[in-house]
């Protein structure tokens, strides 16, 4: 059984763990973090082993790097000695730092290591989560999917090419901020027309849940299911065109533009 190692178990490194813990079993998974503490709480609720980045490196099949961007050079620089004494074919690194590419871990690795980038979004907590990846062709086809295979607790696994991880990770990795201030702001409206708050959250919330679950699986587009429940002189027409009046859809298209943008920008001053 392949051993799978985490540096860094932050609330990505976590989330993404705990997935892990509902296909591989416990004795397999290793955790290392640098406050130990919480290495040492996610062990016992997904019942994992405790361990440390030099370990993992030495002994992991799969190792998963959970640590942000800016710390990632810091944290190959202390594996890199103990990664260049093993052979590239029995390990594989996996990213899922944001505006770092396949070739940046590499370089920082020091190792012509075979790497699997992924990027998972927030609801992989919840196990609805989108997790995109890419690799390249040192990764095999059949490696690849035996990772994504351990992930599947964390919601879709969507397959992208390298440089379309990006765009998709402002869809999917920013997005739910944007989705979580629309329900805010619906739920907000409902508190301005008499509901409690607690009550207009939870429609809102799960009103958005319906409504992208009918996205998925009507076939419909997402004009064709507006225009649904749009009734001629209704009142759902005239929230329409409140928003229009707002320029909420512009808004919402700048929103990932600027994000994107943003990536960009960071990938640049690297
Ligand atoms: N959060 C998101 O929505 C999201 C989405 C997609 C991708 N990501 C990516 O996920 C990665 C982690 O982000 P995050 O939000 O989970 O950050 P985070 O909560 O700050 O987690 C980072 C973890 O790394 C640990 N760490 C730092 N240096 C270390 C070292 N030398 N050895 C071992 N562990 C070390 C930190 O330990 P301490 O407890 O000591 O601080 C912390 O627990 C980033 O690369 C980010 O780009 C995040």
């Amino acid at each position: 059984m392949k051993k799978y190692g985490f540096i860094g178990c932050g609330n990505m490194g976590g989330a993404i763990a705990s997935a892990v813990a509902k296909t591989i079993p416990g004795e397999c998974l290793f955790l290392s973090n640098r406050t130990k503490k919480k290495a040492e709480d996610l062990a016992l609720t997904i019942g994992a082993m405790v361990s440390d980045n030099i370990e993992i490196a030495k002994n992991c099949d799969v190792i998963f790097l959970g640590v942000k961007p800016q710390m990632m050079e810091e944290v190959l620089a202390g594996i890199s000695g103990y990664l260049k004494k093993r052979n590239t074919a029995d390990f594989v690194l996996v990213t899922m730092a944001a505006a770092l590419g396949i070739e940046d871990i590499r370089r920082m690795s020091g190792v012509d290591a075979r790497v699997l980038r992924i990027m998972p979004n927030t609801p992989v907590s919840v196990g609805e989560g989108i997790v995109l990846y890419a690799y390249d062709e040192k990764l095999s086809e059949a490696d690849a999917a035996e990772i994504v295979g351990s992930l599947k607790a964390a919601g879709e696994c969507i397959a992208l090419s390298e440089k379309l991880i990006d765009a998709g990770s402002v869809v999917a990795g920013c997005g739910p901020a944007f989705a979580q201030m629309f329900i805010e702001a619906l739920a907000d409206g409902g508190v301005a027309v008499g509901l409690p708050r607690k009550e207009s959250v939870k429609l809102a919330a799960q009103m958005l849940l319906g409504s992208a679950k009918l996205t998925l699986v009507s076939g419909k587009t997402p004009g064709e299911l507006k225009d649904a429940v749009c009734s001629p002189g209704g009142s759902t027409i005239e929230g329409v065109k409140a928003l229009e009046d707002k320029g909420f859809r512009g808004a919402a298209m700048d929103a990932v533009l600027a994000s994107y943008e943003k990536t960009l920008r960071m990938k640049t001053k690297k």
